[in-house]
């Protein structure tokens, strides 16, 4: 909850003395009423403000970054697992925000939310070539057939075609996957189709933008730098 002068103060509407002459005359609405009390508390998720008519304010778009343990189905309601909403801590419950794409339940690491359909959709299109980085623990040691069927667009057990994708060897049983997709299981199903079944999985970045220092189980908001290396990754 908001005092309503102090809402349209930092919407921009006008300065706080304008405001307080503006409050006067009526022009300004809560969810349709005349309000004329600057010091109202006004719930700007819940309620629509609006001046002369326009709606002032809007939702403040919103971007967050988790690092997801294992443990929790990437999903926002679930009936026998824990959900990676579980995870977000309570001043964010309220903003709508849906998970970027899927992590499975035990893969780790980074994992975006956002209230923007637009640039969610955008972020998971394999159109928009966004790169998303893994690192594998898996069996077996990836050679240099296996990077040159990544490279060349793996086809799956079940027949799924894949895009051109990067498998970088990091030693026995190590490995960097970056793939521009996100079929069901999609990694776990590529490496499983070159005899290398994943025991640990874990997302270290997706669209340039890393986990950084950011502690497993731990939220934050991106940064308005990092949001523009997301918006310029989606284009
Ligand atoms: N690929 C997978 O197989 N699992 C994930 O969680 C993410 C990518």
């Amino acid at each position: 909850m908001e005092r309503l002068d102090k809402f349209l103060t930092n919407a921009g509407v006008a300065t706080r003395s304008q405001i307080k002459a503006i409050l006067k005359t009526g022009r300004v609405c809560v969810d349709g009423k005349p309000m004329k009390d600057g010091s109202a508390k006004i719930d700007p998720e819940k309620q629509t403000v609006t001046l002369d008519g326009d709606v002032i304010g809007g939702k403040k778009r919103m971007v967050i970054m988790l690092n997801k343990p294992a443990g929790f189905v990437t999903s926002t309601d679930d009936p026998r697992d824990r959900t990676v909403m579980e995870l977000l801590p309570k001043e964010y419950a309220h903003q709508d925000l849906k998970p970027v794409g899927r992590l499975d339940k035990a893969t780790e690491g980074l994992l975006l939310f956002t209230n923007d359909g637009d640039l969610l959709h955008r972020l998971i299109s394999p159109k928009k070539e966004v790169p998303k980085v893994y690192y594998a623990r898996h069996e077996g040691t990836a050679g240099e057939d296996d990077v040159a069927a990544f490279a060349a667009g793996l086809t799956l057990r079940d027949g799924t075609e894949c895009l051109t994708a990067k498998l970088e060897p990091l030693g026995p049983g190590e490995s960097l996957i970056t793939v521009c997709e996100g079929k069901y299981h999609q990694v776990r199903r590529m490496m499983a189709s070159r005899q290398m079944t994943v025991l640990y999985l874990e997302r270290l970045s997706e669209g340039g933008l890393g986990l950084g220092d950011l502690a497993r189980g731990a939220v934050r908001e991106l940064t308005a730098e990092e949001l523009q290396i997301l918006e310029t990754q989606a284009e």
